[in-house]
């Protein structure tokens, strides 16, 4: 199920987004940007790999923009699973990393070690990616040894949206800035190989940015990350409701399938669709009966 990483092929591998961390001290100052995207389905999956994006991350925002639920917290282990085999099928050159899903990882560490080798044996991951910092230190830690490379992910954690009371920006007084730093510094040293900085000041994305020696992927965190993710859906403009003001929307693709959906029931209301072209015909040569398409 899953492509095997070989060097010199393209592939985004672990190792090779390490690589891609901007440490002036190294000399490696400004490599390329690290790009992420969601996806959560074949098709999407394919486009997104073979335009060049880095790292596909089936983000349990699946919950919000493709089920219809109100947060992240109703979405199972076997949701994520379907999908996640999805964009496997679609994916080749890009890193594929999925979520776990609320209540995955909350309580005992062996069965959550059990549930992320799910991810990797039965859908192919490369990496999973769970919310937390310093509180996840044992559980990354437990991962990395069984061989799972980690995404952390702190600053607005969507699984945590009742304890943080609403989709709020994190870390705009002095102390929670210094907690977020804990949390990145403690994600790191427990063997995470990337982090993703949700929704926190640009002046403290770029001070962890700055010190910590694993990229750190923003999403409302400015522009000095190591790189960028966006969900899917809010790009295409295909998500209802709110809208947060960092997510850019490259297309309108919304529009586009209300239109295309209006015109086609016009024109099957009016008869202009099927048209005679768009139909099949009697071969006069032959039966009725053989050329019936068979179901
Ligand atoms: O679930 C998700 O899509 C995510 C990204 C927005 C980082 O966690």
């Amino acid at each position: 199920m899953s492509v095997i990483p070989s060097a010199g092929n393209g592939k985004v591998t672990v190792p090779s987004i390490l690589e891609r961390k901007s440490v002036v001290s190294t000399g490696n100052s400004s490599p390329a940007k690290i790009t992420c995207l969601t996806a959560y389905d074949y098709p999407t999956a394919r486009l997104l790999d073979e335009a060049g994006v880095d790292i596909l991350l089936v983000g349990d925002s699946l919950g919000m923009v493709v089920l219809g639920y109100e947060s992240t917290l109703p979405v199972t282990l076997e949701e994520m699973l379907h999908h996640t085999r999805a964009v496997r099928r679609g994916t080749r050159r890009a890193l594929l990393v999925a979520d776990m899903p609320y209540g995955s990882y909350h309580v005992e560490p062996k069965e959550a070690v059990r549930h992320a080798i799910r991810f990797v044996k039965e859908a192919g991951t490369e990496a999973i990616k769970i919310e937390g910092g310093e509180r996840r230190m044992d559980l990354i830690a437990r991962l990395v040894d069984a061989e799972i490379p980690v995404m952390g992910h702190i600053g607005l954690t969507p699984q945590s949206v009742n304890a943080l009371g609403g989709f709020r920006v994190q870390g705009k007084t002095e102390e929670a800035a210094d907690q977020l730093l804990r949390d990145a510094r403690s994600v790191e040293a427990a063997g995470a190989f990337a982090i993703v900085l949700e929704s926190i000041p640009r002046e403290l994305a770029a001070r962890i940015t700055s010190e910590l020696r694993i990229p750190t992927i923003g999403i409302g965190a400015g522009p000095d990350c190591d790189g960028q993710i966006l969900v899917i859906h809010d790009l295409l403009g295909l998500s209802f409701g709110h809208k947060p003001k960092f997510a850019r929307q490259y297309a309108q693709l919304g529009e586009i399938i209300s239109h295309a959906a209006a015109e086609y029931c016009r024109d099957v209301q009016h008869g202009t669709y099927p048209a005679d072209d768009e139909s099949y015909h009697l071969n006069v040569e032959q039966p009725a009966a053989q050329t019936a398409p068979r179901r």
